[in-house]
């Protein structure tokens, strides 16, 4: 299979918000901080505002996609089997999750989607909810429109440049604010760090300790440099396993972010019934 990483890719008039942000609407102004934010005759901006990619994705995509869309009937629907196999195929692949069954995976629109519903099933409304900063936007605003109280705990930069969580500061804060749910990002945006098992199980073991239930939100885990191994959080103990609802999704990497789809692992039977629950609030089909 042949990827191109570096054809530069015209995607004026293709449905981006990245390069063609809806200039002076409230919605540009709420993304991009300025909604009249305009490129000077011969420049393009710059969308560093937002997490899109800027390479084609991989021509099997858009062939299935062709190959599917050539039936004109486009009804309610259900997952396949085959979409179930294969993210357990996927996850056993690069993961390394052994024993994942269909029944522990859910489709979601969207990671945040399934960010705000797990914590919809964790929380009350105004409860404190544990973060790290620097915090994605994505969460800040999630969280904030639904209620919750943001309470961060600052990463910070070892002697060697690299960002670690403070544990120390995670704890003081858990105990201080009554914490009760934290979202984990894994790896995390902004900072780029792929945490190492030593560190997700440190953090797990707070969590334990102090009774928080976790979202780990692992969108950015197949797009990692060489080297470097993303643990899945639920796989560093059997209480994370069951402590945690983690998002996946295949938007980031393969630039699908406008199709939505995502899904979610719950191996704890209470959290998904719970979560399923909270997801059919909103009348989705599926
Ligand atoms: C950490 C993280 N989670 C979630 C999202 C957005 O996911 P979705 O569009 O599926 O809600 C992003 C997008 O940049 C992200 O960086």
């Amino acid at each position: 299979m042949k990827y191109d990483f570096t054809s530069i890719l015209d995607r004026h008039n293709m449905d981006s918000i990245a390069v063609d942000p809806p200039l002076g609407t409230p919605m540009a102004a709420n993304f991009m901080g300025d909604s009249n934010a305009t490129n000077k005759e011969g420049f393009d901006l710059i969308p560093m505002w937002v997490a899109d990619m800027n390479f084609p994705t991989v021509p099997t995509i858009p062939a299935a996609i062709i190959e599917r869309a050539s039936h004109p009937a486009y009804g309610y629907f259900f997952p396949r089997k085959e979409y179930f196999n294969e993210i357990i195929k996927w996850q056993e692949t690069r993961n390394d999750v052994k024993g994942l069954t269909a029944e522990c995976i859910g489709y979601e629109n969207g990671v945040i989607g399934g960010v705000v519903s797990a914590l919809n099933v964790y929380c009350s409304k105004g409860d404190n909810v544990l973060l790290h900063s620097p915090t994605y936007i994505g969460f800040t605003k999630g969280l904030e429109n639904n209620g919750y109280n943001i309470v961060h705990s600052p990463l910070v930069k070892d002697e060697n440049g690299i960002w670690r969580m403070d544990y120390e500061d995670m704890e003081k804060k858990i105990v201080e604010n009554k914490i009760h749910a934290t979202v984990f990002c894994s790896p995390h945006n902004p900072c780029g760090r792929v945490w190492e098992r030593e560190e997700i199980e440190k953090a797990m073991e707070i969590f334990k300790k102090h009774d928080v239930y976790v979202v780990s939100d692992e969108i950015w885990s197949d797009i990692i440099l060489n080297g470097y191994k993303h643990i899945p959080t639920q796989s560093v103990s059997e209480d994370a396993r069951m402590r945690t609802v983690a998002l996946y999704a295949p938007s980031k990497t393969f630039n699908l972010a406008g199709l939505v789809g995502s899904y979610h692992i719950i191996y704890s039977k209470y959290l998904r019934e719970r979560v399923l629950k909270e997801s059919s609030l909103a009348h989705l089909t599926i």
